[in-house]
């Protein structure tokens, strides 16, 4: 069973973003079945180390539209946004210095957070965003 469950339910409609969000689910879960084999610290190391990069990426993209359409909640949501990639850095930053004994309930704690806040953001935050983008002629 992968942790979130890519399905309908969590497609906004906008192929761009749903891409995206689809792409970063694949990820957590990739982390999420590393964590569960316990495989070693290189190998979850490097799955954060992408879900990082690939968020920021996808961030970009979402900020790049907020520019272009004039999007009333820009400032509000790019807070969540850096609020997210604050925590997951600092995260992963302890996750590389604690000693190996505690590193795997470190990446539990991660990705209960991911969790939580990945389903609210998609559902709430980003829905938020959507009508606009379509207007704009973003399918
Ligand atoms: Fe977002």
């Amino acid at each position: 069973m992968p942790l979130i469950e890519w399905n309908d339910s969590l497609k906004l409609g906008v192929a761009v973003v749903d891409r995206q969000h689809q792409r970063l689910i694949e990820i957590i879960n990739r982390l999420y079945d590393a964590t569960m084999e316990g495989r070693g610290a290189d190998v979850i190391g490097e799955i954060m180390d992408e879900l990082i990069v690939y968020t920021a990426t996808h961030f970009s993209m979402e900020e790049k539209y907020f520019a272009q359409f004039h999007y009333a909640d820009a400032e509000e949501h790019k807070q969540e946004h850096d609020a997210l990639i604050e925590k997951v850095t600092a995260f992963v930053d302890a996750f590389e210095q604690a000693p190996a004994a505690s590193r795997a309930a470190l990446a539990k704690e991660l990705l209960q957070f991911l969790q939580i806040w990945w389903r609210y953001h998609m559902m709430d935050t980003d829905s938020k965003f959507v009508a606009l983008f379509k207007q704009k002629g973003l399918t």
